[in-house]
């Protein structure tokens, strides 16, 4: 679904990725791995198009991302940052937000599955909140929800289960595991447990990246 060819990153005079090539199939969950400040948030960046590398290629089911109308784009590849900036409104409009852009006009809010959601992350009570009244953790897992609840083909993440206590990060980690059979989940994750539920690893290392 994705390939990366050759893609390299400069920031400051600093490489940070060099020639990075890699393809990832239609689904499973994708670990990215690496140090901190190796590179793992500037390469999803960059595979959603918000940072375009130094030089390189990124196509997206054979297309190169550049040749795609951006908010449409993001629709099918939905990127969630480590600390998501979600404004400040009610827990429940933030949600419903995203289904009013036009490049959503497709996607039906579905009331049930906000409430599973809700139930699985423990975050019930939340929806009467508005989201400067909510931790870092319960505002990263507010915007995985409302990610999920656009259904994306793609879904690129960041640090997910950073800001977890144990329980959590293994229901976030099964949970993820699950929606991977039918869509790409690409993300980084600091916990050794992934291991045993991802289907293909890239690690970055002393600027490269390794697919294994
Ligand atoms: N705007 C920037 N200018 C210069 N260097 C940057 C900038 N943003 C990030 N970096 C550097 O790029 C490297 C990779 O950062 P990042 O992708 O955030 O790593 P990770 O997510 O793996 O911790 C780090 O060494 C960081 O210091
Ligand atoms: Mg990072």
């Amino acid at each position: 679904m994705f390939e990366l060819k050759h893609v390299s990153m400069e920031k400051n005079g600093k490489k940070i990725i060099e020639n990075a090539t890699f393809k990832l199939e239609y689904s499973g969950l994708v670990w990215l791995k690496g140090a901190s400040g190796s590179g793992k948030s500037t390469i999803l960046r960059i595979m959603c198009a918000l940072e375009k590398p130094s030089s390189g290629e990124i196509f997206y089911k054979g297309v190169s991302i550049y040749e795609f109308n951006i908010p449409e784009f993001r629709s099918k590849c939905i990127y969630v940052p480590q600390m998501p900036i979600l404004g400040q409104m009610n827990v429940m409009d933030c949600i419903r937000l995203p289904f009013s852009f036009k490049s959503n006009a497709n996607k039906i809010f579905d009331d049930k599955k906000l409430n599973d959601l809700l139930e699985y992350f423990e975050l019930q009570d939340a929806t009467e909140k508005n989201i400067n009244q909510l931790s870092g953790g319960e505002k990263l897992r507010i915007a995985i929800i409302r990610a999920l609840l656009l259904d994306p083909e793609c879904l690129l993440l960041d640090e997910p289960t950073s800001a977890l206590d144990a329980k959590m990060e293994q229901k976030t980690l099964q949970l993820l595991k699950s929606l991977s059979e039918k869509k790409l989940i690409v993300s980084s994750f600091h916990t050794e447990s992934i291991k045993e539920f991802c289907t293909q690893k890239i690690e970055i290392k002393d600027r490269y990246a390794i697919a294994s």
